[in-house]
């Protein structure tokens, strides 16, 4: 991997150079990525596994990789699709401890991929990115990163910049009129103080999206009172058959081979899910007769307006 202070090509070739070149010769190419969470890691195994003739640097301001999960460490915070379904489909894992796991065991997740795949060479952890400029001249972007250990400003180019910034990665307070003269302890979820106690505390909780729901439970047996703000409804899609729960040993172990022969194993939840619920058939026929009729009303009108108004 080339660092920062990689040469940049004094003269741009010209596009036609490559035509000397044998078909498929692959072009030398600096890739930037911002971001070493889930979407930065795969670029950087996908790079890894197809291309041979590149640089890669993922910059990530974060001392860890693993993105959302490497910050997200409020009470409760889990992921809200079975965890056997939150996994590359090509590195399923059967270790779960439940339906829905903690943000630890998915940050683990994260960092046992990058460690199996050798990825951390390509992230400079605590450099956050701050600039990009695209040269047309050159060719090239030019993007200017902070060094978040000394303070330091380093200029990169590339090729190639992807922004694996997460959609999500961009947290704010609420906009309440007073709330930097509250005297109390403010927490956000996406920064959670894991030191205070809340314990015989009264917590104000602000939000019911799905952070506010998922720490509503997770607190309420150590809170002395907790008030909840609330602008409207919570609005969640049922799930049947894949209620949260701690797997029991037995379970955790329970494989069946894919039927496709790969290397592959599911528990017991994921074989339901996949292939047993009746409520996922149930669900199924009902989608599909809402679009029949659907399709037969739509039908019947277009054979009525054919007849009302044909085509001469
Ligand atoms: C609490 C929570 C629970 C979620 N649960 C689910 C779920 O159950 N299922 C689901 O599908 N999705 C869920 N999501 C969405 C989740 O964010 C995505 O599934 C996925 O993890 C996003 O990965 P990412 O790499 O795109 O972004 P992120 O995980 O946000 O990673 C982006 C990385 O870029 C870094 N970064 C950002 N800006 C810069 C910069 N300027 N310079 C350097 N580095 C930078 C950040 O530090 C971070 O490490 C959840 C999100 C949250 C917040
Ligand atoms: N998959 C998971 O398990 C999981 C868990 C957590 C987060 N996430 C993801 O992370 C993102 C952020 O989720 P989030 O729940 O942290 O934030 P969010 O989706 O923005 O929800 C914040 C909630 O707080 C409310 N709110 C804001 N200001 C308020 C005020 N002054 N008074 C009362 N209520 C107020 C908002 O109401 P209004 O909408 O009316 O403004 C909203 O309902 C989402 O995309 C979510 O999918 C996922």
């Amino acid at each position: 991997m080339a660092d920062a202070n990689t040469p940049e090509p004094s003269v741009v070739p010209p596009a036609c150079a490559r035509v000397s070149n044998p078909i498929h010769e692959e072009r030398h190419l600096r890739v930037i990525c911002i971001g070493a969470g889930a979407s930065g890691l795969l670029l950087a195994y996908k790079l890894q596994r197809s291309f041979e003739n590149f640089d890669l640097v993922l910059y990530e301001k974060n001392g860890g990789i693993s993105g959302t999960w490497y910050e997200n460490k409020y009470p409760g915070c889990t992921c809200d699709v079975p965890s056997h379904v939150y996994t590359w489909s090509f590195e399923p894992s059967t270790s779960w401890s439940s339906v829905y796991a903690s943000s630890d065991e998915i940050q683990k997740y994260f960092e046992n991929f990058a460690a199996k795949y050798d990825l951390n060479k390509y992230c400079k952890l605590k450099h956050e990115v701050s600039k990009a400029v695209w040269n047309e001249a050159k060719r090239r972007w030019e993007v200017e990163i902070h060094n978040l250990v000394d303070g330091t400003t380093v200029h990169d180019t590339c090729n190639i910049l992807v922004n694996a910034g997460g959609v999500l990665n961009s947290w704010r307070w609420p906009d309440i009129e007073g709330l930097d003269k509250y005297k109390g302890i403010l927490l956000h979820t996406a920064r959670w103080d894991s030191s205070v106690d809340l314990n015989g505390k009264h917590v104000g909780l602000i939000g019911n999206g799905s952070s506010g729901i998922q720490v509503l439970p997770a607190i309420h047996s150590e809170a002395r009172k907790i008030t909840t703000f609330i602008c409207g409804s919570t609005w969640v899609s049922p799930v049947q058959g894949v209620d949260q729960r701690v797997y029991t040993v037995e379970e955790r172990h329970v494989t069946s081979p894919d039927p496709k022969g790969r290397n592959r194993s599911y528990t017991v939840d994921v074989l339901l899910l996949l292939h047993y619920a009746k409520c996922h058939g149930d669900c199924r026929a009902y989608f599909f007769d809402a679009i029949r009729s659907i399709f037969i009303f739509f039908f019947c009108a277009m054979n009525l307006l054919r007849s009302l108004f044909p085509l001469s």
